[in-house]
């Protein structure tokens, strides 16, 4: 249930009402009373971070109260920590994983190997396998290790698939190790470091492309024959407000049929993405409202086993990765201020 004294009901009605009645996607009005997403869920809550965010104190405040599990955003991947000399810099994941244990919210690992990060100094080494593999490890064991005890998961291999579905994507790792062998590895070494850390393979347009989403379930299979500590299924969710209905409930209960642990691992719906479709900005407003409900129904179904956590990719509008790519995108729950929008009610009227 979504806790003591919270209509979901009623909640959906209004959210979708307030945000059909607005008038533009970014003046929308703050849903007055919400409970926070933390207090009404009934599995954890997460978003994504970046270290130089928890300066701003109303920030850091309304993480802790909305939160129970943080995601450095960038800082724990191979482009801040490798060095050009090799060398390996903490400051940032450091300063996130301090933050989270003063606030009493876990910290989830992202990522250790992605095919779209191969920092110059592995790619130095690309002249020796035996000195590669080693690299290799090292890393692994060298980051995952040091949160050790502290993360609930790590994404171990991200963005694994081909985005047409046929096949798996071509990386350094995949070259220099081998297609499977590498992400088999890559699990192995995380194990090792981290023998309690539930190990994720996770991927993004699962729910957009149906062909993607059957080749990312046949190669957690095939991770699973071949030994590697595959822990859960991690489907990122970055999707747009005019997401067909039930596409993302198809996506979760997919995911779900391997009987793995499933992490809801960064989502938000973009309002621009969607405007070549529909112009009509109150449309898209109530389209938002109701791909974050059905997400957070969909996700609250599933058996309280399979549920890890639900992660937003951020909490303010003007936080978000997509402001890069159109500054008048509003994909978040909560406007730049940090009050909750229609989008917040709806995806708390969504629980189940
Ligand atoms: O903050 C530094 C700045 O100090 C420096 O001057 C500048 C130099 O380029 O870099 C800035 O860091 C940037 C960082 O975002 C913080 O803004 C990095 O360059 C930039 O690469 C990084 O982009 C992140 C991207 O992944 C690549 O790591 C995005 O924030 C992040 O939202 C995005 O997240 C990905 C997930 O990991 C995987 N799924 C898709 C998702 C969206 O692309």
């Amino acid at each position: 249930m979504t806790g003591p004294g919270v209509n979901r009901r009623a909640l959906i009605g209004s959210a979708l009402a307030l945000a059909a009645c607005e008038r533009r996607a970014d003046a929308q009005t703050s849903p007055a009373n919400l409970p926070t997403l933390r207090s009404v869920a009934p599995f954890p809550v997460g978003t994504c971070l970046q270290a130089v965010q928890l300066d701003d104190p109303a920030f850091a405040a309304l993480v802790a109260a909305q939160v129970s599990q943080l995601t450095p955003e960038w800082e724990m991947k191979m482009e801040y920590i490798v060095q050009d000399d090799g060398s390996l810099r903490f400051e940032g994941p450091d300063k996130i994983a301090a933050f989270a244990r003063s606030a009493g919210i876990r910290l989830f690992g992202h990522t250790l190997v992605w095919y779209a990060q191969s920092p110059p100094a592995f790619e130095r080494l690309d002249v020796s396998r035996i000195a590669f593999d080693a690299a290799y490890r090292n890393y692994i064991l060298a980051v995952a290790g040091r949160y050790r005890g502290q993360v609930s998961g790590w994404d171990v291999v991200n963005e694994a698939v081909a985005e047409d579905g046929e096949g798996w994507r071509d990386s350094l790792w995949s070259r220099k190790l081998g297609a499977l062998n590498h992400m088999v590895l890559a699990f192995q070494h995380a194990r090792e470091a981290d023998p309690d850390a539930v190990l994720f393979l996770n991927d993004y347009n699962l729910e957009n492309i149906p062909k993607k989403r059957a080749t990312f379930l046949k190669l957690a299979e095939a991770l699973l024959k071949a030994g590697a500590p595959l822990g859960g299924l991690g489907t990122q969710t970055h999707v747009a407000a005019d997401l067909a209905p039930g596409e993302l409930s198809r996506t979760i209960s997919d995911l779900a049929s391997l009987g793995l642990p499933v992490h809801l691992s960064e989502m938000d719906v973009s309002i621009t993405r969607s405007e070549g479709l529909i112009k009509d900005r109150t449309r898209l407003a109530a389209g938002q409202a109701r791909v974050y409900a059905e997400a957070a129904e969909a996700f609250s179904s599933l058996p309280p086993s399979q549920r890890f956590a639900f992660t937003h990719w951020g909490l303010r509008d003007g936080d978000s990765w997509l402001k890069r790519e159109n500054a008048a995108d509003t994909p978040l729950l909560f406007d730049d201020q940090g009050r909750p929008k229609a989008a917040a009610a709806a995806w708390i009227g969504g629980l189940r």
